[in-house]
């Protein structure tokens, strides 16, 4: 008996309906444990895994969430696309020390449509939010409504997105959610591609030219000092477009706070450099701190 005690403390639950969400948790919870989350769409790598493992070593219990949220696609092609792995997902989880992997249907998520429209003011307004027209409404929508099942102490987010983690923040902020947000760094791969659940979807020439994306950031973090904003904003279109496989989507200097574009790159704040890139059907986000 003790033995099966002892084993089962180190397996994961795999739910999938709020009920037994709420089961698995209320046990830790009276256990007064802090509740750590990380919400993920899945086809899980180690990007993800840097936030599950970051998320079990700082929290009593490990929660991952693994939906595939349809209201924050845009693109119903990138929808229908976007990579499912469901049971290698739920291997790594237990690796990486999960202790609830909840994995729900979108009518466990949505048992009605959500209709709420949030106001992030000029946050959404820009980049992703101007490309992916009511992209961040979507992930508003899910994110608050699975911080709501789990209600977590600490939540995980990957700097990889980066401007998810602003939007997220001023959510947090506007429906007074006691919820610690954990900015965690972006995890990239040896030639600096950043991973992205989207990488597996590149055919090998794609593949082969994508690190060209993060090469050309670092290469105008270099430039910084001697360049201005006009020539650094050229310098970066012509690099990735030189590519036959990539076409710039946007590539734009924001102050790291409050995402508006700098009118110069003297301005006196914390600057972000942040691109999106077209590899055929697929795109791809990256991001750098400037200065
Ligand atoms: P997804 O793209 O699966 O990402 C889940 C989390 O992993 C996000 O916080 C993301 O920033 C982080 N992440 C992805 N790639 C990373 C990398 N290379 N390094 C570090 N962190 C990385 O982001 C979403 O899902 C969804 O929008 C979600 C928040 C789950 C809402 O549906």
């Amino acid at each position: 008996m003790k033995f099966c005690k002892f084993i089962y403390k180190f397996i994961m639950k795999v739910v999938e309906t709020v009920k037994e969400l709420r089961q698995a948790l209320s046990g830790e919870k009276n256990r007064g444990k802090t509740v750590g989350f990380v919400p993920t769409m899945g086809a899980l790598h180690r990007g993800h895994l840097s936030l599950v493992q970051r998320c079990k070593k700082e929290c009593g219990v490990a929660v991952v969430s693994i939906f595939v949220n349809p209201t924050q696609f845009n693109d119903r092609g990138d929808l229908a696309r976007y990579p499912r792995t469901l049971a290698a997902d739920v291997q790594l989880l237990q690796v990486a020390g999960c202790d609830v992997a909840f994995a729900p249907s979108e009518k466990e998520v949505y048992p009605e449509p959500d209709v709420r429209v949030f106001d992030f003011g000029q946050l959404d307004k820009v980049m992703e939010g101007a490309h992916r027209p009511g992209h961040f409404n979507g992930v508003a929508q899910v994110v608050s409504r699975l911080f709501d099942l789990v209600k977590p102490d600490y939540a995980y987010f990957g700097e990889k997105d980066f401007q998810q983690l602003a939007v997220v923040g001023e959510m947090v902020r506007q429906l007074r959610l006691p919820v610690k947000l954990v900015r965690c760094p972006i995890v990239r791969e040896a030639d600096g591609l950043a991973l992205s659940s989207r990488n597996a979807l590149l055919t090998p020439e794609q593949r082969a030219a994508a690190p060209l994306i993060a090469k050309t950031l670092f290469a105008a973090v270099d430039m910084v000092c001697s360049a201005d904003l006009a020539a650094l904003k050229r310098f970066v279109a012509d690099a990735i477009n030189a590519s036959e496989q990539l076409q710039l989507e946007y590539f734009e200097v924001v102050c790291a706070s409050t995402l508006q574009p700098v009118a110069s790159l003297d301005d006196d704040c914390a600057k972000q450099a942040c691109i999106a890139v077209r590899v055929g059907k697929v795109r791809l986000i990256d991001n750098v701190r400037l200065s």
